[in-house]
């Protein structure tokens, strides 16, 4: 444990993630700070995308509430200090669930590779002839494994799930994830915004109740697409990150993914264009104005 630049007035820097930084502040709270990092392909990118912490700390808290009787979140009612204003959650600490819990409502990504080779996702058999963008009959629980910093998230059968917490709470990790899916979607198509996939993580609270954490229904752990231009068989249009990652591997970037060198810093076109996807998810989500 270090201590960070805040160190001196109370908070205690804990944790780094890949996009969050993680302080215990003299109460005991959690105080979860969303920076302007993003990643792409497991790296954490050298540029930052101006706003993205703030945008995705109010997108995420404004989900909360929508999802509350569904499911309690970790949020507490404590001060955030002003030099993480609008960019920090003020939490319980958890003690988090080691599974990242995918909901797929559309096949895509890693989805889309295992029906490929399996003709299902999930152990869950699917019709043939679906492609890139398809809508699955039914929203599907998909979960991963939680992978340590540089390592990759593994597909988890639900005999590994049952193996690794217990039939009693896979089931509710199931229940609540899918639960969490149908109305982020129904919400998100309220605005002509389709949710394709989405992660949340959860953990138990003091006293045994399972709480949402982290970040929830946002561009970094969801994939937007826009109905109007929806159409199966292709890659959609997104309100996500894809707009990086096609440029990191597009002949623009001059980077191979293959190549085990990180990817090259973004050009302010990209920064800006990535920029304003995740304010136009935001806007198009809750109906508020940015900024
Ligand atoms: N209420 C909570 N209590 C304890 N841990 C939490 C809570 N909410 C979120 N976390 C953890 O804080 C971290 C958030 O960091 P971030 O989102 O940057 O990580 P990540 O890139 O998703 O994954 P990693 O932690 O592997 O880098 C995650 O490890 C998440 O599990
Ligand atoms: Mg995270």
């Amino acid at each position: 444990m270090t201590t960070g630049p805040a160190g001196g007035r109370g908070l205690r820097h804990v944790y780094s993630g890949k996009v969050r930084e993680l302080y215990q502040a003299s109460d005991g709270t959690l105080l979860l700070v969303a920076t302007d990092r993003i990643s792409a392909f497991d790296y954490v990118l050298q540029t930052p995308i101006p706003d993205k912490g703030k945008i995705l700390t109010r997108l995420s808290a404004w989900w909360f509430d929508q999802l509350a009787d569904i499911v309690p979140s970790h949020l507490v009612d404590a001060p955030i200090p002003a030099e993480f204003a609008d960019r920090a959650m003020a939490c319980r600490w958890l003690s988090m669930v080691p599974v990242e819990c995918v909901a797929r409502g559309y096949l895509t990504g890693t989805g889309l590779a295992d029906y490929h080779r399996d003709g299902g996702v999930a152990g869950v058999e699917l019709p043939v002839g679906l492609g890139d963008g398809s809508r699955l009959p039914e929203p599907i629980f998909d979960p991963d494994t939680k992978a340590a910093a540089g390592q990759h998230d593994e597909n988890l059968t639900r005999a590994d799930l049952v193996a690794l917490v217990g039939a009693d709470t896979a089931a509710e990790l199931e229940r609540i994830t899918l639960a969490v899916y149908r109305r982020g979607a129904d919400v998100a198509a309220k605005r002509g915004i389709i949710v394709a996939d989405t992660k949340i993580e959860l953990g138990f609270d003091d006293a045994g109740v399972l709480r949402l954490a982290d970040e929830v229904l946002t561009p970094d752990s969801s994939r937007f697409w826009p109905a109007e231009s929806w159409q199966p068989g292709r890659a959609q249009l997104s309100f996500d990150k894809q707009y990086v990652r096609d440029w990191l591997t597009s002949p623009a970037s001059g980077w191979n993914r293959g190549s085990g060198e990180p990817p090259p810093p973004l050009p302010a076109s990209v920064v800006d264009q990535t920029r304003q996807t995740y304010i136009a998810a935001f806007e198009r989500i809750t109906g508020l104005r940015w900024g």
